[in-house]
């Protein structure tokens, strides 16, 4: 399943200040096969898979090889035309990538889509080209909803991310860190603080690695000196992606986002979420009712492969939590931005 090497991908289109600050490409379709950044070893090694069927896709889903929402729902969707090539049975792949990962939509999202165009009678052809299009109007999202945020932001402002919601994150770019290169670039952010996110360490290992291959000077702090920093005046936003986002505005996404709009509320510090419209679920009524995902209990337990715990000690590990839409001052998404969420807006901008 592994191969070594590869690039970063295209970057067409682009100018030359885009491209020192966006320049990696996780998720590349290689024509037959998935070709995806493997991000469970960065930043030690960049290493590349070749997943060459649809349950290789499910597998990498399911064990953080690819991991971020909409970059989940992108896989999800290439697995699919994946199988089409290869003559498998679409409804098995379907539900069997569904059950991949419970928290984030885009997956069911991508795969809600493709099987609209299947049950059309799109050939193998016609479904490589809906995945495309996913790809593609993922990375257009995420460069739209870059300059909205962006604009909420007065100049010389710090701000706090959490996670990784970058261009591995996504068909590029990024979502919140979409609005921070944005920011970056419009002389809006002067100062990025990225959390480390234990236990899996996406800010530490992953955003941090990407700023600072596209030269964004940013600082990690340990997920505990969140409040801290807050305290200090050091950031005016805090900017987060999401997994999830009800029909009330109340988002999950990564854990530890909860206890972030808290403080930032005490603090008196903005709370700005920012996802693509496929991250909408407005079939789900209120946070209560998301699933959020429990994972491995080692996870916890040992870093790096290496047991940092007692033997005989136990962990919870839930991997997502939601953040009620009452402490989020806006919401950020290619159609437009929604300032304190509620129902109301929501179905507004999203219907239903
Ligand atoms: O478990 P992960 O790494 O897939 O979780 C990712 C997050 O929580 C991100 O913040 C979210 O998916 C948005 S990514 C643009």
């Amino acid at each position: 399943m592994s191969s070594p090497g590869g690039g970063f991908g295209d970057n067409v289109g682009m100018t030359t200040s885009d491209k020192n600050l966006d320049s990696i490409r996780a998720v590349q379709w290689q024509g037959d096969h998935l070709r995806l950044l493997d991000q469970r070893l960065l930043p030690s090694e960049e290493r590349w898979i070749d997943c060459r069927d649809a349950g290789q896709v499910t597998q990498a889903i399911r064990d953080l090889a690819v991991r971020g929402a909409p970059a989940i729902g992108i896989a999800a969707a290439w697995g699919v035309a994946m199988a089409a090539q290869q003559k498998i049975d679409l409804d098995d792949v379907l539900s069997t990538l569904r059950a991949a990962r419970p928290t984030a939509v885009n997956l069911m999202w991508a795969l809600d889509r493709m099987k609209k165009r299947i049950a059309a009678g799109a050939d193998a052809d016609a479904l490589l080209r809906e995945a495309q299009a996913i790809q593609d109007e993922d990375l257009a999202a995420n460069r739209r909803m870059g300059e909205l945020g962006a604009s909420l932001i007065t100049a010389h402002s710090g701000v706090l991310t959490h996670c990784n919601t970058g261009s591995l994150a996504t068909a590029g770019y990024g979502t919140a860190l979409g609005v921070i290169r944005a920011g970056v670039a419009g002389g809006q952010i002067d100062h990025v603080y990225a959390g480390e996110t234990r236990p899996w360490q996406q800010g530490a290992r992953l955003t941090m690695w990407e700023l600072v291959r596209d030269g964004i000077p940013a600082k990690l702090i340990a997920d505990s000196a969140a409040s801290h920093l807050m305290k200090s005046g050091a950031v005016q936003w805090v900017i987060v992606g999401a997994d999830r986002i009800a029909a009330n505005g109340d988002t999950a996404n990564k854990i530890g986002t909860y206890q972030l709009a808290i403080a930032a509320k005490y603090h008196g510090v903005k709370f700005m979420v920012v996802a693509p419209s496929s991250t909408v679920d407005m079939a789900t009524g209120t946070g209560e009712e998301i699933e959020i995902e429990l994972r491995d209990a080692t996870e916890l337990l040992s870093t790096a492969g290496q047991r940092t715990v007692v033997e005989g000690a136990q962990a919870w590990n839930p991997v997502f939590d939601v953040t009620p839409a009452e402490l989020i001052d806006a919401i950020v998404t290619e159609r437009g931005v929604i300032e304190r969420p509620n129902s109301i807006a929501m179905q507004a901008m999203f219907g239903w």
